[in-house]
């Protein structure tokens, strides 16, 4: 993708000297603010960067929160409380870390589902997407590990019961599950040894998460945005400089999801936890409740909405795996559910289903959540595996604008601008 206007010229002697030298500053010119970005991308758009503003949070507060915490499980639950009440602005940090894990994940969800919406994995953006999909599940064995080490009774249990589910691998092969899992534990139970393992992939991993983020951006940046047409930038007017539009309005968007942090992070911190966290691990006594975090729930209901352990394994699995494979199972010709009248339904069926899962994932395992997890998860691989390619092939799409400038302008101001390129569809 070529810049709006690759118009960076060093002012001091200074700026020459280094350009010549290490052209970093010519590189984030190109790439951060004259980077034509599409006129008509709504508020949906700023939550790459919130995401980016999340990820800042979590590395913040966690390596300030790793200079007093025990990964130990005699220190660790004890530990946490001391940061909390005796370390000095210790509250404010656990407060942002704990509420900022649940952010990152409503943040993710958003900027999941946008991309659903407008076909933003579809070519040229597979790699993007594919890059995308490794990040969410590197954030979810980074906040899966990180609860943990509260060393509550529901990260002990929660541990418990997600580590045993590699067991089911022995169906595969006699022997196999017992030692992945006895691998994972560090022995032949979810012990200190366990925690301190997890302690430090729960540092390395948001380390990795960087690195994935810059390959993201990078690919990003190749093919450019997608926006609320899905139509591609075809001439100048489509587009505006990075800076100041998009930087002003994620600005903006950063600002308003701060608000909603803040709000969670010093009003109700601990209203996302469960509350059997804040009672220390106990081995001897189970909860009389599993359930992970609310972000892992539509999971774990998938998990156990199928009669098997492996199967619930591999459904579970596979619902964040499916994803990999979007790119290629929609086959339609247009990308935004803007003008696919009939997909457009779907998509929000799917929204559904997911929100309804969750809330299915919270419940105990009664017969009826169960039969309802069921029908749910159902719809979650048939959208995927059947939706997708049928509708696309079947479905007329309504006419798309000829440009992004059409869009936003109408046929006549996009005659104005003289931008009416030939029709490519
Ligand atoms: C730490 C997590 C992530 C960060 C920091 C991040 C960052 C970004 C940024 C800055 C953008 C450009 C702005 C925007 O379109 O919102 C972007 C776009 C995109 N991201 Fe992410 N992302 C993350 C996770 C994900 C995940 C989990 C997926 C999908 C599974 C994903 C898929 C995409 C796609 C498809 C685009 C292009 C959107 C378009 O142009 O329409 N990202 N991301």
């Amino acid at each position: 993708m070529s810049s709006h206007e690759s118009s960076y010229e060093p002012k001091s002697r200074a700026e020459k000297w280094l350009d010549e030298r290490l052209p970093a500053v010519r590189l984030m010119h190109g790439q951060f603010v004259a980077f034509p970005t599409p006129r008509n991308l709504n508020y949906l758009w700023t939550f790459g960067g919130i995401l980016f503003l999340c990820l800042a949070v979590q590395l913040v507060t966690g390596i300030v929160l790793a200079m007093h915490y025990q990964p130990s499980a005699a220190e660790a639950f004890n530990s946490v409380e001391q940061i909390r009440r005796d370390v000095n602005y210790g509250w404010l940090i656990r407060n942002w870390h704990a509420v900022g894990a649940s952010m990152f994940f409503v943040a993710v969800y958003i900027h999941i589902f946008r991309g659903l919406y407008y076909g933003s994995y579809k070519a040229p953006r597979e790699i993007l997407w594919i890059l995308g999909v490794f990040i969410f599940l590197a954030m979810m064995a980074t906040a899966f590990m990180g609860y943990a080490l509260v060393w509550g009774q529901m990260s002990f249990w929660g541990v418990t019961v997600i580590t045993n589910l590699f067991s089911s691998l022995d169906e595969i092969w006699a022997g196999l599950g017992t030692a992945i899992v006895e691998w994972l534990w560090g022995g032949y139970s979810v012990t200190g040894t366990t925690l301190n393992r997890f302690f430090s992939f729960h540092y390395l991993l948001p380390f990795v998460i960087v690195g994935l983020v810059i390959l993201h951006v990078w690919a990003l940046h190749v093919v450019g945005q997608n926006n609320p047409t899905g139509v591609e930038i075809k001439t100048k007017s489509d587009s505006l400089p990075m800076y100041p539009y998009a930087v002003t309005k994620d600005a903006f968007g950063m600002f308003a999801f701060l608000v909603l942090f803040a709000w969670f992070a010093f009003f109700l911190p601990d209203y996302l936890g469960h509350p059997d966290n804040y009672t220390e691990a106990n081995p001897l006594v189970t909860p009389p409740h599993i359930v992970p975090e609310w972000y892992f729930l539509p999971f774990y209901a998938i998990l156990r909405a199928v009669p098997s352990k492996l199967g619930g394994v591999i459904a579970m699995f596979s619902a964040v795996l499916v994803l990999l494979f979007v790119p290629w199972l929609d086959t339609s010709r247009v990308k935004s559910a803007k003008y696919r009248p009939i997909y457009k339904w779907f998509f929000w069926l799917l929204v559904f289903s997911c929100v309804m899962l969750g809330w299915l994932g919270s419940k105990p395992a009664t017969e009826e959540y169960v039969l309802w997890a069921r029908i749910f998860t159902l719809y979650y691989f048939l959208h995927f595996i059947v939706v997708m390619p049928v509708l696309g092939l079947v479905e007329t799409p309504n006419v798309l604008p000829r440009s992004i400038t059409e869009a936003v302008l109408g046929s006549g101001g996009a005659a104005a601008a003289g931008t009416h390129a030939p029709e490519k569809r």
